[in-house]
């Protein structure tokens, strides 16, 4: 957001503030501080003017400036009413350069989901994918879409949804006891990098904020915050989401205990379908480079423990 815009929004969060005071402490002219607050109120700010001046009276937009106002994390955001992808918007700026950008959308025509799934995304949700330039290996990039679980999972708790995590990262509400759940949201990370070295990542998350879930298909499983907890104001949401992501990415040492504080999956019997084969058994733990430990009994009986990276995962009922 334009810094003089960015200093009236702030000036005006504390009580009303006349013209002339603005211009004055923001050293513009009356006329600038004038243009300014149009453009605000073009952006959707509900500014008042009274006998004491101008005075912010809400913030209900869902847009970029209004995401930014009083956003606690380095994020600019980029906001579009209706876009195929955020992940391809995100994927296109970060090859050109960007960081710290998160694209933000009420609507995708083209969401992409895991494994090249479909992922439908209604007007409604929250759809953001958040361009980001991290010092790291390759091997090290699933701690980012762990943090990404974990911030969602946790933004969703706020909202008052019993959010917990799937393995590897599906945001879910449990249903009973025995592991079953359903699906809250998702998270797509894509990267380009060398072999030692990501040069750019892309976290896309989807979440079913304010959302009918007759309106996902029904094959989903799927649960919405309208749902599980009335509508949420998604401005907030979203900055708590991306508060919450800064704060375990920069701290990348509290990610996977945060990860299995909320985690359903550890504990229960789980099937994990990879490529090279299928695992049964108990999960127990996941490593430091978000492998999901898997205990598993042959035929004969015989214990063992295999780390399983990446694959489908069901909860099966207990045995
Ligand atoms: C999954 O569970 O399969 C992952 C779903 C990820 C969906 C999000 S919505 C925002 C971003 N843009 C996309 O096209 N996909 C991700």
């Amino acid at each position: 957001m334009n810094e003089t815009r960015r200093a009236i929004l702030e000036a005006l969060a504390d009580g009303p503030v006349s013209g002339p005071a603005l211009a004055d402490a923001l050293d513009v002219s009356r006329a600038a501080v004038w243009k300014h607050i149009e453009e605000l109120r073009d952006a959707d700010f509900e500014i008042e003017s009274g006998s004491t001046g101008y005075e912010l009276a809400a913030v209900d937009a869902y847009n970029g400036p209004a995401v930014e106002f009083g956003l606690e994390a380095p994020f600019s955001v980029e906001y579009h009413d209706s876009i195929g992808s955020t992940n391809d918007r995100a994927r296109e700026l970060a090859a050109a350069g960007a960081t710290d950008v998160a694209v933000l959308a009420d609507e995708q025509t083209g969401g992409r989901g895991r494994l090249e799934r479909e992922w439908s995304a209604p007007s409604g949700g929250v759809w953001v994918s958040v361009v980001a330039r991290p010092d790291l290996t390759p091997p090290e990039a699933p701690l980012y879409t762990l943090a990404a679980a974990v911030a969602t999972a946790r933004a969703a708790r706020e909202a008052g949804v019993d959010a917990r995590i799937k393995w590897p990262n599906d945001v879910v509400v449990p249903e009973g006891d025995d592991g079953s759940y359903r699906k809250l949201a998702g998270i797509l990370t894509e990267m380009e990098g060398e072999v030692d070295r990501v040069q750019w990542l892309v976290v896309g998350i989807g979440v079913n904020a304010n959302v009918d879930v007759d309106d996902l298909p029904p094959e989903a499983n799927a649960t919405s915050v309208r749902e599980e907890a009335g509508d949420v104001d998604r401005r907030v949401f979203v900055q708590r989401l991306l508060e919450e992501f800064d704060r375990y990415r920069t701290d990348l040492e509290s990610v996977l205990p945060a990860w299995r504080d909320l985690a359903l999956t550890i504990g229960q019997r789980v099937r994990v379908e990879r490529q090279s084969g299928t695992v049964v058994g108990e999960a127990v733990d996941v490593t430091d480079a978000g492998a999901l430990v898997i205990e598993t009994t042959d035929e004969e009986g015989a214990d063992g423990r295999v780390a399983v990276s990446a694959g489908d995962c069901e909860h099966l009922r207990p045995v």
